[in-house]
């Protein structure tokens, strides 16, 4: 059995999408700013979970201009909750490239595409082909173990040499004539069929074509060196509160949640030396020296590479702390109107409905 010819596969993957696609909102339109945010939107996240916060998105800030025009506060108030925050920092960013570069048009080409803040080659190629018709790939995970068991190829999937093979195979595939429609196909078989654990190649419009299906190895490909488990971490946050108002830091760059606004606190060196890292902390953040109350709340949250464990502790400001730049003392009510980091919105909350009881 010889490689796949990219016109068979073209033409059945295209006729097996028309008839599949599911019907999602950034496939209604053809405004190249409504495509480019549900991509940034779906890097690292699935549709299921992407689309509510699409359509609020799109309702929000419903061209470039009004994106730009916004506050990285209101973006991110919007975004809370998705994760991965750095995509809504970079989508403002681009929005506000898109307005000063290009008068408000989102760029036509690749090159320029790429050339915005936290866009890639997956992203702009998947802009560039479903936005403007341009007939260059889109490989992400899913694209990857399509190509990966279509071609049978054996080698680590996260090694470079690997991937650039893979590009290379994607851009021989891609239909000149409907590049969007292909790129969101390959997407689609990857999601639906073509599944890491169990494809259904009974159900595939490619199995008479694939190769790993021949040699039975498509639960085997592809092979990724797998990324250990998060390693644990330990965390402490103050819950620093007195008289209804509350000390809020904005996380900075290169922080875990940077952009969100957070109780101060953050990683330490050991749980058990909580209590005396904490005002530490805190008063590196905020200049504000505290007083470690008890535990209110614990910590369990996994990121990609780290997962967070510790307390958040009830605290009190010895003094009066103030507003500075990042750092804000303020009433409980307004500090859940920022884009807040959201498990100590839940704190917050919590300390809010006690509140309501009226002062202790
Ligand atoms: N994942 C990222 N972009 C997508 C798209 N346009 N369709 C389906 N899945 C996607």
């Amino acid at each position: 059995m010889g490689e796949p010819s990219p016109v068979e596969v073209r033409t059945r993957l295209l006729a097996w999408y028309a008839t599949n696609r599911r019907d999602l909102p950034w496939r209604r339109t053809r405004d190249p700013y409504r495509i480019l945010v549900a991509e940034y939107l779906l890097q690292r996240t699935r549709i299921a979970s992407g689309r509510p916060y699409y359509e609020r998105f799109i309702a929000r800030f419903p061209t470039v201009r009004d994106l730009a025009a916004a506050s990285l506060d209101d973006v991110l108030a919007v975004w809370e909750g998705l994760g991965f925050y750095g995509r809504a920092r970079n989508l403002h960013a681009a929005a506000r490239a898109i307005a000063e570069r290009h008068g408000a048009q989102v760029p036509r080409s690749y090159q320029e595409l790429l050339d915005l803040p936290g866009i890639g080659p997956y992203t702009a190629g998947a802009v560039a082909s479903i936005a403007f018709g341009i007939p260059v790939p889109a490989v992400d995970g899913n694209v990857t173990r399509v190509i990966a068991r279509l071609f049978r190829i054996r080698a680590d999937v996260t090694e470079g040499v690997t991937g650039r093979r893979i590009l290379e195979i994607a851009a021989r595939l891609v239909s000149p004539e409907d590049p969007g429609a292909f790129n969101q196909a390959m997407m689609e078989l990857g999601a639906t069929i073509c599944t890491p654990t169990s494809p259904a190649c009974d159900r595939c419009p490619l199995e008479t074509l694939c190769l790993a299906r021949a040699a039975g190895e498509e639960r085997t490909i592809p092979l990724a060196s797998r990324p250990g488990p998060p390693r644990a971490v330990p965390v402490a946050f103050a819950l620093v509160e007195s008289k209804g108002r509350v000390l809020l830091v904005r996380r900075e760059r290169g922080e875990l949640l940077a952009g969100l606004w957070a109780l101060p606190g953050g990683e330490i060196p050991s749980r058990r030396s909580a209590r005396k890292s904490l005002p530490e902390i805190v008063k590196a953040q905020t200049g504000v020296v505290i007083v470690v109350g008890p535990p209110w709340s614990s910590v369990e949250r996994t990121f990609s590479h780290r997962r967070w464990s510790g307390t958040i502790f009830r605290s009190s400001p010895a003094g009066r702390p103030r507003d500075r730049g990042r750092v804000r003392w303020i009433p409980i009510r307004d500090a859940l109107k920022l884009p807040l980091i959201p498990f100590h919105r839940v704190a917050l909350k919590s300390l809010q409905g006690l509140e309501a009881f009226g002062p202790r």
